[in-house]
């Protein structure tokens, strides 16, 4: 934990974008955590030392008995305290207001009316303004709680937002942490900064001189192992433990044959000659084609790929002469626990997944250097530490590579057609500067054979699919809209300069109801 940061804790209600809270607040530089409002009794959160606590939003309403509340010692604790939607009603009922279920619910864009100044809305918004908010709830406070008074009003919500400046207490019925808050940003920095007197010291600079630091604590002469896997966090954590403990770490690259086109190459050449990290390369993928030949069901190919990655990177453990440590690239999301969807007590933590899918049967201790970020720290982190851009702002890529973009028996041959296809089609995304606009953006080969004409003569080829897609997080997402120019183009190419593919098709699906992946 980063003791030395100021810090602001979290609680969460169960809101689907309490994660958004935390993301807020890092990019205003300050450290966060979050915590389910159930996990938090008052020895654990004296000893975090928070300079104020955020209520999150939540779907349960306060109206009813099992609701959950906020635990007292949190309102003595005598810090600020932000509630958020579900936050500020729990909030206030238990400080001794009212809230009511009430049939004039809000959902989406709301305005709010500016009728006092307050700390929370100093230099954002200005007393008598209108500002656009975005809500979201049934209930709504009713009567405030001896001490609060009314900042700013909304149609739905005669409390939008309220303050106790003596305690130092917030609430807010609308979501700051979501982009269709224009404001709200700057809101939390204000809780933030202003009202919590963080500094606002966390940055990847820092973050990295700390990290440092601590791998040296945690490892001392202990030998550490990395799967490298060409992916951002594999490459972030490498290069920050090799920093931290040079020729002590190793990487192991098990190549399944089934990258995109010179990726292994890049791999290699970053790592090891750019970094100096000692690297193993290990090219398997004779191994993965050999078991992969005849295997057509998606889950069967996937467990043969798990379970290959693990066979190899496991001999070549084993070749080094084994090691202490096992490095793995882990992210905040990963490790936040969850709270059950009803804001019950039950408290599940989410199941930890990397991309190799590594042994949990390896003896090893872990060494987990982004456990505290998320995704775009991390990136920022790789550019601290100057890996390049090709592989920091890299598009996710799955461990079972192209093997999942293959419908049915991946052999190497059409491994070598789809990384041609994928190559141009990315070349092209570059080439019209999208690359970063989209999410994930790749081909598929698909097992049909259709007719077409070149020149004078029939072909009897084979159709590809292109994929692109917008997405925040992967658990949703929206095709990409390309103009048809673009995809024109690249279709054009496609058949052009790929012998054995004369057909190309876009696909259109979102997720739900499709997956991001083919397979
Ligand atoms: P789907 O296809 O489930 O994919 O919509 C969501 C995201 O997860 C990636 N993905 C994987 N990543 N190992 C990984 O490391 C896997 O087995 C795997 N399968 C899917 C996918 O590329 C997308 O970003």
């Amino acid at each position: 934990m980063a003791q030395q940061h100021d810090r602001i804790l979290i609680l969460d209600f169960g809101s689907q974008v309490t994660q958004l809270i935390a993301r807020r607040l890092r990019e205003a530089g300050v450290y966060c955590e979050i915590w389910p409002f159930n996990g938090a009794p008052e020895e654990r959160v004296r000893g975090f030392a928070p300079r104020g606590v955020i209520l999150s939003g939540g779907p349960a309403s306060t109206t009813e008995d099992a609701s959950p509340r906020v635990p007292d010692h949190v309102f003595t604790l005598g810090v600020p305290v932000l509630g958020i939607c579900y936050g500020q009603q729990a909030m206030c009922l238990q400080l001794g207001g009212t809230v009511e279920g009430h049939e004039h619910r809000e959902f989406g864009r709301a305005y709010v009316e500016v009728q006092e100044d307050s700390a929370l809305t100093q230099g954002v918004w200005a007393k008598g303004a209108r500002e656009q908010v975005w809500m979201s709830h049934g209930d709504r406070v009713t009567a405030l709680p001896p001490g609060f008074r009314t900042v700013a009003t909304s149609e739905g919500a005669p409390f939008a937002i309220t303050a106790d400046e003596a305690r130092r207490f917030y609430g807010v019925q609308f979501h700051p942490e979501v982009v269709h808050t224009p404001h709200g940003a700057a809101l939390l920095r204000n809780f933030a900064h202003a009202i919590c007197g963080c500094t606002g010291d966390w940055t990847m600079a820092a973050y990295r001189a700390e990290m440092v630091g601590r791998i040296r604590a945690l490892v001392g002469g202990g030998r550490v192992v990395c799967g490298l896997s060409g992916g951002v966090d594999s490459s972030v954590a490498a290069v920050l433990i090799h920093e931290a403990i040079g020729d002590q770490l190793t990487c192991i690259y098990v190549d399944h044959g089934l990258m995109r086109a010179n990726e292994s190459a890049q791999v290699v050449s970053t790592f090891r000659d750019r970094f100096n990290i000692r690297l193993v390369h290990r090219d398997a993928s004779e191994l993965f084609l050999g078991q992969l030949s005849g295997v057509t069901d998606p889950e069967v190919k996937r467990k043969t790929i798990g379970r290959l990655f693990i066979e190899v990177f496991e001999e070549e453990q084993a070749r080094l002469g084994g090691a202490d440590f096992l490095a793995q690239g882990t992210l905040y999301p990963d490790v936040i626990e969850s709270v059950s969807a009803t804001g019950g007590p039950s408290v599940t933590i989410k199941s930890h997944h990397n991309v190799g899918g590594l042994p949990e049967g390896m003896r090893m201790r872990l060494v987990e250097p982004l456990r505290e970020l998320f995704k775009d720290e991390v990136r920022e982190l790789g550019r601290e530490l100057g890996i390049p851009e090709e592989i920091v702002g890299r598009h996710p890529f799955p461990g079972p590579g192209l093997a999942i973009r293959i419908p049915g028996e991946v052999t190497r041959e059409k491994a070598d057609l789809l990384r041609r296809v994928d190559s141009i089609f990315l070349e092209e995304i570059r080439a019209a500067g999208l690359y970063d606009a989209i999410w994930q953006a790749f081909a598929v080969l698909l097992p049909v054979r259709t007719v077409g004409v070149m020149g004078d003569g029939r072909t009897y080829d084979q159709a590809c699919a292109l994929r692109a897609v917008t997405s925040t997080d992967g658990m949703t997402a929206e095709f990409y809209p390309f103009d048809m120019g673009f995809l024109g183009r690249v279709a054009n190419r496609i058949v052009n300069e790929v012998r054995g593919i004369n057909r190309v098709t876009y696909d259109i699906t979102s997720k739900p109801p499709g997956t991001i992946e083919w397979e």
